[in-house]
């Protein structure tokens, strides 16, 4: 038999299709009544099962304008319908011309059952032709219809208020994160300032402790002629003291990578300068600077949360970049506070961006909405990447 099941919802044509082809039957499918009526226009079918609310014409329609057909007017049409599932929905689908009616989701041998009964009765039986009173049918079907729809709107305005609600609350929880994040990275710096501190001031008391003791040994040693190998105790001393000297170097390094003290007492354009001229001797890479207007007045968490986002931007560039130059451009202006760092490399790609892997990118995003600023990352394949951090003169963090 050729079925035609109507149906604006794919899953559910698929599994009447899977169900009536394993019965044997031939099936074809429309996603609602306009197509429908092509359908059996274009082919002999032998019944249709139809689903009552969807898009352009619903089932109603569908079978009343099957009932007024001449050629198909008295095939058997079953209503299969979620929506519509009273009584009296039920009986005005009988009403329309409909030979049973299934509740959605209906089991398949009850859509069996219900083909094999409609199929069975007798072709002529009250099916051809307009239903009698067709306008007051139409008049309920129209009630009916207007009824559904306030139904539905109900419950959509009730989703959409449920879904309003936990937008707000996802709002909520990134806003929380933030301030999270915010006092975390305050925290580290706290601490960097710290161990900074510690490890200069007790190392460095430790260090020249070390050396002390070591001049008075070669002192004491100078003055015993009993020792025969005076010169050889007095070399590895003198070595000492070397060790003693470059560790101290080391040290002092160690703490200046940690917080480098020219933020604190020189500000932030000594700051970029030491930064890009350590980041010269460790690369191959060439940075050309300019800073447009000198007196930065920035505050301490600003100054902190710039040049960490600077040192971020010169690691990505080392590590990732290919570059062989980069321009750094420092402006500010009565409006706003400006870095844009320009390098000639491979250009960092939109999927790079959105990875979710790596949290270079993601920390300076959250370090720069923490002062109230915001960053823009350009790429261009094969051209470079262009990172731009703008603060606002008037952003409430942006002075302080
Ligand atoms: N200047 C750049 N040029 C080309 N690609 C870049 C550049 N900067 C970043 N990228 C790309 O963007 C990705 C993300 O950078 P991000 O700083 O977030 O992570 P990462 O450097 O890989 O790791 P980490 O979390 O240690 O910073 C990098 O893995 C790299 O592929
Ligand atoms: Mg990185």
């Amino acid at each position: 038999m050729n079925i035609l099941v109507v149906d604006d919802n794919d899953s559910v044509l698929t599994v009447l299709r899977v169900a009536l082809e394993s019965k044997g039957h031939s099936v074809w499918l429309a996603t609602d009544g306009t197509e429908a009526l092509k359908v059996l226009q274009q082919t002999d079918m032998h019944a249709v099962i139809s689903d009552i609310l969807m898009p352009r014409m619903d089932g109603y329609q569908l079978c009343l304008e099957v009932r007024k057909s001449e050629r198909f007017g008295n095939i058997p049409f079953i209503f299969h319908s979620s929506t519509y599932t009273s009584p009296s929905d039920e009986l005005m689908a009988i009403n329309v011309g409909a030979d049973k009616f299934l509740k959605k989701p209906a089991n398949v041998v009850d859509v069996f059952q219900a083909l094999e009964e409609t199929l069975a009765k007798p072709m002529h039986k009250n099916r051809m032709g307009a239903p009698p009173e067709e306008f007051g049918l139409m008049m309920e079907y129209n009630a009916r219809l207007v009824s559904k729809l306030e139904s539905k709107n109900i419950e959509l305005e009730a989703q959409s208020h449920a879904l309003r609600q936990s937008e707000e609350q996802a709002n909520k929880s990134r806003e929380q994160l933030r301030a999270l994040t915010a006092r975390l990275q305050a925290a580290r710096e706290e601490e960097r300032i710290q161990i900074a501190r510690e490890v200069h001031d007790d190392l460095g008391e430790l260090l020249t402790g070390f050396k002390l003791g070591l001049a008075w040994i070669g002192d004491q040693i100078t003055n015993v002629p009993a020792f025969s190998n005076h010169q050889e105790v007095m070399e590895r001393i003198a070595a000492l003291g070397l060790l003693a000297d470059s560790t101290t170097k080391r040290v002092r390094k160690l703490c200046t990578e940690l917080r480098p003290a020219v933020l604190d007492d020189l500000g932030l354009v000594a700051a970029f300068e030491w930064h890009i001229s350590e980041f010269q001797k460790h690369t191959n890479i060439r940075c050309k600077t300019t800073v447009k207007e000198k007196t930065l007045t920035m505050g301490a968490e600003q100054a902190t949360a710039i040049f960490r986002i600077f040192q971020e931007i010169l690691t990505n560039i080392a590590r990732h970049s290919q570059a062989s130059k980069v321009r750094v451009l420092l402006q500010t202006d009565e409006t706003k506070f400006m870095l844009e760092v320009r390098d000639n490399g491979r250009g960092i790609q939109p999927e790079q961006m959105a990875g979710t892997g790596s949290l270079g990118l993601l920390g300076m995003r959250e370090r720069a909405l923490g002062v109230g600023g915001k960053l823009d990352i350009q790429g261009q394949k094969g051209r470079g990447t262009t990172v731009t951090l703008t603060i606002p003169a008037q952003a409430p963090a942006a002075r302080s």
